[in-house]
């Protein structure tokens, strides 16, 4: 497990980030996640990626983030994996400030699932296991069926002994999405991170994926950024995004009702 965290972080990370001297470890997810008028400028940008962001995320619920690229998603919700800090507001995990949380175990309760998997040249069980021993074959096995993979690594050459190749191009991008799935299962994270994650699949494995998603969001709190509606209107709460601000936020019937941006997006899906 310990491994498994350091590699995320390690992959993820493009920061400086660091552990305050007294901060605490979070083993457990009990609450909210809440941001409080929460502003951030990249370094050398002209304009703020997030500006005045105020967001409950309670426990067990559903975020969707929609709005056009730029927009700042995926900056929002690199902010709640603290891959770099506020630059004005601040952050509260279960009421505490993230700053005085360890990071390594902040992001130990956080899957992220995104557009490009990371994968490695090794086998599959390595793979969906993080290289970690603590995992029986049979754990292994029972993720890959939830994540709708069991079927493709039974039919390859060597089962779970199957590599992948580099970066898992011996697979496609279905296959590649449902291995990390399969891994967040077997990780079991009180929450997710959902990044345009099917975004570069064709519709049919999309579906295959998509039903996997549904799987591993269960029982947990979800942050998803996604396209189609279909995986938006579900949630509990719907963020409008523009600008690096939230200009709308309730669920799918309340926006429609409000007639914005959301309910023009959704007329242009043709779908209601
Ligand atoms: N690493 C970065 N350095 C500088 N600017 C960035 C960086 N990442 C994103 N941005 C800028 O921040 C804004 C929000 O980006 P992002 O959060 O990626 O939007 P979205 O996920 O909604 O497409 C955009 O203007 C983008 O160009
Ligand atoms: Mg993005």
């Amino acid at each position: 497990m310990a491994a498994f965290n350091r590699i995320e972080e390690i992959w993820h990370a493009p920061v400086t980030v660091q552990d305050f001297e007294n901060a605490e470890t979070k083993t457990s997810f009990n609450s909210e996640i809440s941001f409080e008028n929460v502003s951030f400028q990249y370094k050398n940008a002209e304009y703020k990626a997030l500006q005045n962001i105020d967001l409950v995320i309670p426990k067990g619920k559903i975020i969707a983030l929609v709005g056009s690229s730029g927009s700042g998603k995926t900056t929002l919700t690199d902010m709640v994996l603290r891959f770099m800090d506020p630059t004005e507001g601040r952050i509260l995990f279960d009421g505490t400030e993230i700053k005085n949380i360890k990071v390594g175990s902040l992001r130990s309760l956080i899957t992220l699932v995104s557009q490009e998997p990371t994968l490695f040249n090794d086998s599959i069980r390595n793979n969906i296991s993080f290289s970690s021993s603590i995992y029986t074959d049979e754990q292994i096995k029972q993720a890959a069926e939830a994540a709708n993979a069991w079927e493709f690594i039974q039919a390859s050459e060597n089962q779970l002994d199957t590599n992948i190749g580099d970066r898992g191009m011996k697979l496609s991008g279905g296959q590649r999405q449902r291995l990390t799935i399969a891994r967040a299962i077997l990780k079991n994270p009180p929450i997710l991170i959902l990044d345009e994650a099917t975004s570069a699949l064709d519709s049919e494995s999309e579906k295959l994926v998509q039903e996997a998603l549904h799987r591993l969001m269960i029982g947990r709190t979800t942050i998803v950024i996604a396209h189609r509606l279909a995986t938006i209107q579900h949630a509990n709460i719907i963020c409008v995004m523009k600008n690096g601000m939230i200009i709308e936020k309730g669920t799918h019937e309340s926006l429609i009702k409000l007639e914005g941006e959301y309910a023009k997006f959704v007329s242009m899906q043709g779908l209601q």
